[in-house]
């Protein structure tokens, strides 16, 4: 199997030695000169934490002429990259091909959307990616494995064959549509909120903080409770058999106890990543609330942290997010948006 991994963060380099060492053919595809370098310096990518892999060596390009010949194309990029990554891949598409995003949150309708003329590519995304990861050395990942990902395709009657067409050791589990995948990702609800509550802390130690560990106080993880029950309330308003956050944790493999109980989860040293914030509100939050609107569900916590969070990092979050519109489901009816998700059509 030809594999190629688009983005060289944490999650692409993690991404990448994951599959090498299950033997698959697979490029790392990066627009960093600077990753570029170190990663072929380095020669392979070695995995440390619940897992050790180092696959054979990194074959790393910058290009996307390098998807030619890709049996699936993974897209392990921020939300935001996601309009500008699929706008490049369009050219280069092959028929048959498969492209899978790690942490889609309702992404891959973006790539339909913008790839509407090749319904011969098979997309998907899953809720989490098949680790937690973070960069500490040059080819070198700290990670903190998964044993069940959500996942979906768009549209959901093709999930079987996306399935089928991923290597076993990435292990995806059927949803009912990826708007079930996208709100059953966890970070929406452990990230933004506690990012919010910490502010001060946060600041004041330049995000030397680890937020779940020194984040987590009894209030602020009663707080993310109340958040979560919108969360859950949006996805049962769309026919989904939501899990409160606990279960979801337990889903993947791991544990509320990361976020109930003090302690590292990625057995580091960690420290506030603002994607927490910069991603998880405008492509995560006000994916919540947006939807919300759609299915009459009130969302007052997520409106009140899209609001927040807009104030304190001096953006406007709602202008620049995730949207039922902006991912064409504006108008669409519980029943409607349900037969767009599963079948592909807007009848
Ligand atoms: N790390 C984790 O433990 C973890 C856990 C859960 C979910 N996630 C999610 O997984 C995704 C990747 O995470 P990560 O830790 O690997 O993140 P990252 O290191 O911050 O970013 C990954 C890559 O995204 C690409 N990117 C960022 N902004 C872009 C833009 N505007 N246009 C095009 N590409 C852009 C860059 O690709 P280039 O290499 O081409 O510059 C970057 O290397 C994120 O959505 C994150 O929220 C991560």
């Amino acid at each position: 199997m030809r594999a190629v991994v688009v983005g060289g963060g944490a999650i692409g380099c993690a991404a990448t030695a994951l599959l090498a060492a299950q033997g698959v053919d697979v490029v790392l595809l990066t627009r960093s000169a600077e990753r570029r370098q170190e990663l072929r310096m380095a020669q392979r990518i070695e995995l440390r934490g619940d897992v050790t892999a180092s696959g054979g060596p990194v074959r790393v390009e910058g290009t996307f002429e390098a998807t030619a010949g890709a049996d699936v194309i993974f897209v392990c990029v921020q939300s935001a990259g996601h309009e500008a990554v699929a706008a490049s891949l369009a050219p280069h598409l092959q028929s048959g091909q498969a492209v899978l995003i790690f942490s889609g949150l309702a992404g891959s309708l973006l790539f339909a959307r913008a790839w509407r003329h090749r319904p011969d590519i098979l997309l998907g995304e899953t809720a989490t990616p098949p680790c937690s990861a973070r960069l500490v050395g040059p080819g070198v990942v700290q990670v903190r494995m998964r044993t069940r990902l959500r996942a979906a395709a768009f549209p959901a009657c093709r999930t079987v064959e996306l399935l089928a067409r991923v290597p076993a050791g990435i292990p995806l589990h059927p949803a009912i549509h990826v708007l079930d995948v996208a709100l059953h990702h966890p970070n929406l609800i452990v990230h933004p909120l506690p990012m919010l509550l910490n502010y001060a802390a946060i600041e004041r130690t330049d995000g030397a903080l680890s937020l779940m560990n020194e984040g987590m106080t009894a209030r602020i993880v009663a707080a993310m409770d109340a958040h979560d029950a919108e969360r859950v309330a949006v996805l049962r308003a769309l026919g989904v058999d939501a899990l409160p956050l606990d279960a979801v944790y337990r889903e993947f493999g791991g544990s509320p106890e990361v976020y109930r109980q003090p302690g590292e989860p990625m057995g580091i040293r960690d420290r506030i990543h603002w994607r927490y914030v910069d991603e998880d509100v405008p492509y995560g939050i006000v994916l919540i609330a947006s939807v919300g609107r759609l299915v009459d569900v009130p969302t007052p916590i997520s409106d009140a942290v899209i609001t927040l969070a807009s104030v304190v990092r001096g953006v406007d979050f709602w202008a620049q997010g995730r949207t039922a519109e902006r991912l064409g489901l504006a108008g669409l009816s519980a029943g409607r948006l349900r037969t767009y998700l599963v079948e592909g059509t807007m009848a």
